[in-house]
């Protein structure tokens, strides 16, 4: 399996053809959804006749893919702009575009702060990239392409275009829906990449086999609420089941993972096709948010936490090995001890196998940013407790582990230490382990010798 990978002719896509014109920078923040753009735009700028630079000073072309999701994100993207501005001070002839959520959400505001930027480009935007950058290099006049496409009724025509000439590579990401549907209080999703859209089932199985073909062995799939796939396509609604046992259909297809799904749409089939289906793998990234139906209802989660928990039984009943992470957030308005007392224990009780855990921050235009807000030391004060509870807890489960053996995909030597290897079990730990280098793409057994809060350490056996 491992040599197909490196196959002589699967890179000679057309994207390294013709003569080069420069170099281009890709700065991301932000999730996974950003960084399957953020390979879109490489594409797409290689196609050109760019070709990656080590930094953003010596680049031709340089494109910031933007978070809005908490703020510091957003200050980030700020900051890097204004080491930006010096750059191009520097070297006139420089293209700076800005494209992702804060993009589509603060178009105005980025060129007022910011006059020396080329274009700003949205989130439904991506295939216009390659159009605004020639723009830029020919006529030097600000652009703006922000258009984000509405639903029209309950079938979805607008989808973007895609570019599919992808790279060899052991691990990629698949979009399979974009936009949300559900308006949490908290998030700015709805706004900044809009209504939820599915991609065509066939397009996307297309995609996968087309990646299978250059040596691709797992696959995630990409949504805000994955598991609400195909409610709205023209062909009629594919449940998300159907897709994930389409997709582990594909040969060469050895690992399908997904993210992340909305506990509420989270139903009996999903829970099925893990169990029944060998290349769907069981892990399950179930975002919680908070352990308090109070705190949930204010959040407009549409789900109690003893709904959750359900789904939390029958998935670990049908599946006893999954692997099961979530998302919490801490100091959301009006949040009080006791609620939060209620999301420490909840913690407890699921005993989460890993947890992203973030202090609430208000995002303007959403209905929780009016709320009354908690103060800020409670909430940073909340936070620290809620991770070393949770640090406690997978340290805990981890020590557990030693001597268990799991399936490992060998991505590659770790970065501190390339006499070790590391890849993800099937329920999505971390391994490292001692193996030659050209164990890169196979499947091994390796028995965990050493837990860490991280992950485990292991032999192959
Ligand atoms: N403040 C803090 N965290 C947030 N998230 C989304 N919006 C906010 C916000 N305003 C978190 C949620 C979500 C994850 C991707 O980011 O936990 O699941």
């Amino acid at each position: 399996m491992a040599q197909s990978l490196l196959r002589p002719g699967t890179l000679s896509s057309p994207v390294r053809r013709g003569t080069v014109r420069g170099t281009y920078f890709v700065q991301t923040w932000g999730c996974q959804m950003n960084e399957e753009d953020s390979e879109q735009i490489g594409l797409y700028l290689e196609e050109l006749g760019f070709v990656p630079a080590a930094n953003p000073q010596e680049a031709h072309v340089v494109l910031l893919n933007t978070c809005s999701v908490r703020k510091k994100p957003e200050d980030k993207a700020f900051s890097f702009l204004g080491e930006l501005r010096a750059f191009k001070a520097a070297r006139p002839e420089m293209v700076i575009g800005v494209a992702g959520c804060m993009a589509q959400l603060r178009a105005d505001e980025i060129k007022h702060r910011n006059p020396f930027v080329d274009f700003v480009v949205g989130t439904a935007q991506v295939s216009a990239i390659p159009g605004l950058v020639e723009e830029a290099l020919q006529s030097r006049r600000f652009a703006k392409r922000t258009d984000l496409p509405e639903r029209k009724g309950s079938v979805v025509t607008d989808i973007p275009q895609r570019n599919v000439s992808r790279t060899a590579k052991l691990k990629a990401f698949v979009p399979i829906q974009y936009g949300c549907d559900k308006f949490c209080t908290f998030c700015i999703v709805p706004t900044t990449r809009g209504r939820e859209r599915s991609r065509p089932t066939e397009d996307i199985v297309q995609e996968v086999r087309r990646l299978a073909e250059i040596g691709t062995q797992e696959v995630t799939l990409l949504g805000q609420t994955v598991n609400s796939y195909g409610k709205n396509l023209a062909e009629g609604r594919v449940p998300f089941s159907k897709l994930l046992r389409l997709i582990a259909g594909v040969p060469g297809i050895r690992r399908v993972r997904y993210t992340s799904p909305y506990p509420r749409d989270f139903k009996a089939d999903v829970i099925e096709a893990i169990r029944d289906v060998p290349q769907v793998m069981e892990h399950c990234h179930m975002p919680l948010q908070a352990g308090h139906d109070g705190l949930l209802a204010r959040m407009k989660r549409l789900y109690t936490v003893e709904s959750y928990a359900q789904i939390v039984a029958d998935l670990r009943a049908e599946v006893p090995n999954v692997g099961l992470t979530t998302d919490i957030i801490v100091g959301f308005p009006g949040e009080t001890d006791e609620e939060f007392q209620h999301t420490l224990d909840v913690m407890e009780r699921f005993r989460f196998d890993g947890a992203f855990m973030f202090k609430y921050s208000p995002r303007p235009g959403t209905p929780a940013a009016t709320m009354e807000q908690i103060d800020k030391q409670v909430a940073s004060d909340r936070l620290d407790k809620l991770i070393k509870t949770q640090q406690r807890i997978q340290c805990e489960i981890n020590e557990g582990l030693v001597g268990r053996e799991f399936e490992v995909l060998v991505e590659g030597p770790t970065p501190k230490n390339p006499n070790l290897m590391q890849g993800y079990s099937r329920c999505f730990r971390m391994l490292h382990f001692p193996a030659p280098a050209d164990f890169r793409g196979e499947l091994v057994t390796v028995k965990v010798t050493e837990p860490h809060l991280w992950g485990l350490v292991g032999t192959v056996v």
